[in-house]
């Protein structure tokens, strides 16, 4: 079944690249009308070309997630120019990998307040928004490492599991508005920030041998249920994490 969102609005965090990215793609793809949001703003002013190339209207919001006023200030303006967002994805994230007792006030920090704390901001501000209007997809991207552990990333897997747990509570919070909320968690999936760790030959070999489907996933894999997430087809679920993981969390 083809699914169609045309006349619809998307805003989705940390789309200057990476899975971000891929789902903004692929949300423009299936007819939507897109609000691009990364803290760089030179990578969704590149997105945002591409976007108009395609004939998809867009508009490009730098912002950082954990800062509250820049979040208000993006949801001002993507309601501004589009004067809704039915779809809201949090997706921006970032990741340290550091021992437990060489971790840092800051490194702690940066990775709860843009990976949880950034969620609740664009959740709060686009979801006030949905409220009255009785209607609303909210898609938050966890991980893997939401459910199982895999040091040493103590803050990052405390936000993943967080998210799936806050997006449990806004689903049950807000089934009443008719908006529903869920996570899609990725097992490991080639973007630039794992890069770096999957050229390592050690490494790649060590992650694939416990991939069941025995491949890393491509964004698209991940932006793919996206879309579904985002669509009328998807109107029953809510509260639920689904893993994009290629078998990684079944064993
Ligand atoms: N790549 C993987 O294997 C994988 C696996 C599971 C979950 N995830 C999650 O998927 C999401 C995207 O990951 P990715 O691999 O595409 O990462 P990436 O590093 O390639 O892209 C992340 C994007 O978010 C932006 N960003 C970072 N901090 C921000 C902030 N404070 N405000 C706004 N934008 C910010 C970055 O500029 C970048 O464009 C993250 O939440 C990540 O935790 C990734």
């Amino acid at each position: 079944m083809q699914i169609d969102l045309t006349g619809k609005v998307a805003l989705v965090t940390g789309s200057g690249r990476g899975i971000g990215k891929a789902i903004a793609l692929s949300l423009a793809a299936s007819g939507a009308s897109i609000v691009l949001n990364d803290i760089n703003q030179d990578s969704i002013s590149a997105v945002s070309a591409q976007l108009s190339g395609l004939g998809t209207r867009n508009v490009a919001l730098q912002g950082d997630v954990s800062d509250r006023a820049a979040v208000g200030r993006v949801a001002k303006s993507a309601i501004e120019t589009f004067e809704r967002v039915d779809i809201l994805v949090n997706n921006a994230g970032v990741v340290v990998r550091k021992p437990m007792e060489d971790y840092s006030e800051e490194d702690w920090d940066r990775v709860i307040d843009t990976n949880l704390k950034g969620v609740f901001n664009f959740s709060q501000a686009i979801g006030r928004t949905m409220i009255p209007r009785r209607s609303g997809r909210i898609i938050n991207i966890a991980s893997i490492m939401g459910e199982v552990a895999l040091p040493p990333r103590a803050s990052y897997v405390t936000s993943k599991g967080g998210i799936i747990a806050f997006t449990k509570n806004l689903a049950a919070e807000w089934a009443k508005y008719n908006i529903t909320v869920n996570s899609i968690s990725p097992g490991w999936t080639n973007t630039e920030m794992t890069g770096k760790y999957f050229a390592q030959e050690e490494v790649r070999r060590f992650l694939l041998e416990r991939v069941p489907l025995g491949r890393f996933a491509e964004t698209s894999d991940i932006s793919s249920l996206s879309v579904y997430l985002a669509s009328d087809l998807s109107g029953y679920i809510t509260g639920q994490n689904i893993f994009v993981d290629g078998g990684w969390t079944i064993q």
